[in-house]
């Protein structure tokens, strides 16, 4: 048996990133309350399909999606598990139209942004799925954090990660220095370092994109995904791959490079993804690995939002990549 005694935890690191940064102990209080996130809804999701939690609830969230069963699981074990803890005075979710406040954190000094439960419609089918949060300082002192609070760039934030629930779990994170990959060992409920540092690869890889909306792309979006599809890039050639779920191809595209793309339509400039809790955290990550983060026309990290919700397009990975698909946009 391979033994994982000799890796670092997932606390350790924190407490050594802590160091390294001279912070206070808060910022790894939280992360650790994300690895306790991770936890319980790799197990939530490992047996929902013997207890009756796959399917629908028969109702649309704020965007107008349909809701799962876990969606609202995910969603209600992230608010328990930040509730009554002071250090995090206000949670947006993707799937909650306002912030919610958890009790007793008016002091409390940050916000969290997430998506609960991402690539959900992989859940019924045990596909990849995932759990994207960043976490940034608050503006205002004291009391509830006003909405302006969230309105942040994701240039600000201080730590971002994703939990991916594939053949095993891991949680990747960065509190702005390197990125870190932890694979949980389920049998003893501990994430370990696996993935060290990690640097997203230059000039391989693959490109992800949903190609059945060809449709509705503008002139200059077909023709710059055909060049992938065609193997005309600059950047050489490249394998497609889309899993549907951005966490499990951002996962992909981050330790074998590429691009992750969700271009804007004509009738949807925006595109798909959300801000907040997807491209800026997954941007954050991203970057940190050595990547690059574009909406086409500006970095992801720039962008300051105007909403909770607020959706770009999305063009996510190896800088080569990333600078060609822009090129051939503009
Ligand atoms: O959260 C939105 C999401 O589920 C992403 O995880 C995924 O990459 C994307 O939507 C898939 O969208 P589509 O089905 O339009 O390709
Ligand atoms: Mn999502």
């Amino acid at each position: 048996m391979t033994r994982a005694m000799n890796r670092l935890t997932l606390s350790e690191q924190f407490f050594r990133d802590q160091a390294l940064a001279h912070a206070s102990g808060g910022m790894s209080t939280v992360l650790n309350r994300f690895s306790l996130v991770g936890r319980m809804l790799a197990s939530e999701i490992m047996r929902a399909g013997f207890v009756g939690k796959l399917g629908y609830t028969g109702t649309t969230n704020v965007q107008d999606e349909d809701v799962r069963a876990l969606d609202v699981i995910s969603n209600d074990t992230v608010l328990q598990v930040f509730d009554s803890m002071p250090l995090v005075c206000g949670i947006a979710s993707e799937e909650m139209e306002g912030v919610h406040y958890p009790s007793g954190s008016e002091e409390g000094k940050y916000l969290i942004a997430c998506d609960p439960l991402d690539g959900s419609g992989n859940v019924d089918v045990a596909g990849q799925i995932g759990t994207i949060f960043g976490v940034y300082r608050r503006r205002s002192a004291s009391g509830k954090p006003p909405l302006d609070d969230f309105l942040q760039p994701a240039r600000n934030l201080i730590a971002a990660g994703y939990i991916l629930y594939g053949p095993c779990t891991m949680l990747v994170y960065t509190a702005g220095g390197p990125v870190n990959g932890f694979t949980l060992d389920r049998s003893i409920g501990t994430f370990f370092l696996t993935h060290p540092n990690i640097r997203i690869p230059e000039g391989t890889g693959s490109y992800s994109v949903n190609e059945a909306n060809e449709k509705k792309w503008d002139a200059k979006t077909q023709a710059m995904v055909r060049a992938f599809r065609q193997q005309e890039t600059d950047c050489g050639k490249r394998a497609a791959r889309y899993a549907g779920a951005l966490v499990g191809d951002f996962h992909r595209t981050l330790l074998k490079g590429g691009i992750y793309m969700y271009p804007g339509e004509v009738k949807k400039p925006s595109g798909k993804l959300r801000l907040l809790y997807e491209n800026g955290p997954l941007g954050f990550i991203c970057e940190k690995a050595g990547g690059a983060a574009s909406d086409g026309t500006q970095p992801i990290l720039d962008i300051v939002p105007n909403e909770l919700h607020q959706r770009t397009p999305l063009f996510l990975g190896s800088k080569g990549d990333v600078a060609e698909a822009v090129r051939r946009l503009s």
